[in-house]
């Protein structure tokens, strides 16, 4: 990788700086789904989680954050220690993985999750990537998992081809919350087909920055 992707996180302290309204919006959809799912265990998976301060962020508020229990995979390792020691402030059980979110394997004992966070991921990765990685997250799914992802939509615009490649693989559209003013969007997706079981030895995107 040749992003300092530590630094990319600095951003967030901007004021009124895009990622941080993006932030906002997918600590929405978490909120929404904690309040959707008041009282039942919740098992999530967060692919490229960075620091982990979108679902962490949220569970450092809420007073039912027991009954989640978390794999985040990061690569970077000084964002994976920053993600642990915010984890450990809480009463979730959260796991930090260092490691290739790409490869299937390292799910295997964390499946099937009931929501799965992509977020960061699609606007680095090629387009084919992005298809292969949604046409694998029914496997990454417990029945009627959500899906939390984002994407920019500069031109060419991909998020029409994710939405329907999303349709295409088993789910239906949740959100998808794309302000006129900016150029970040963050679309929800929950799965209506059977969840298919995890296939070992793959390796779904690679990073191209
Ligand atoms: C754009 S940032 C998004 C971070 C976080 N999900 C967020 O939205 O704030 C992309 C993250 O993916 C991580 N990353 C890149 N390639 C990875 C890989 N193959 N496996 C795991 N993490 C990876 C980077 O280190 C970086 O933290």
């Amino acid at each position: 990788m040749s992003t300092d992707w530590s630094e990319w996180h600095d951003a967030y302290a901007r004021p009124n700086a895009a990622l941080g309204n993006r932030l906002a919006a997918v600590r929405d959809q978490i909120e929404r789904y904690m309040d959707a799912t008041t009282s039942d265990p919740v098992r999530v998976i967060s692919a490229c989680a960075g620091d982990g301060r979108d679902l962490l962020g949220v569970l450092a508020g809420r007073k039912d954050a027991d009954r989640v229990s978390a794999l985040l995979v990061e690569y970077d390792a000084r964002l994976a220690a920053r993600a642990g020691e915010a984890a450990a402030a809480l009463p979730s059980a959260v796991e930090v993985v260092q490691a290739d979110a790409a490869h299937s394997d390292i799910y295997a004992h964390a499946v099937p999750a009931n929501l799965v966070l992509l977020c960061g991921i699609f606007g680095n990765i090629s387009d084919a990537d992005v298809r292969t990685t949604i046409e694998a997250v029914p496997e990454l799914c417990a029945p009627g998992a959500e899906v939390v992802w984002t994407r920019h939509r500069r031109e060419p615009d991909l998020t029409p081809s994710i939405r329907g490649w999303f349709a295409d693989s088993g789910f239906e559209e949740v959100a998808f919350v794309a302000p006129e003013d900016e150029l970040w969007s963050v679309g929800v997706h929950r799965l209506v087909t059977t969840p298919r079981p995890l296939e070992f030895g793959r390796h779904w995107f690679t990073f191209l920055r």
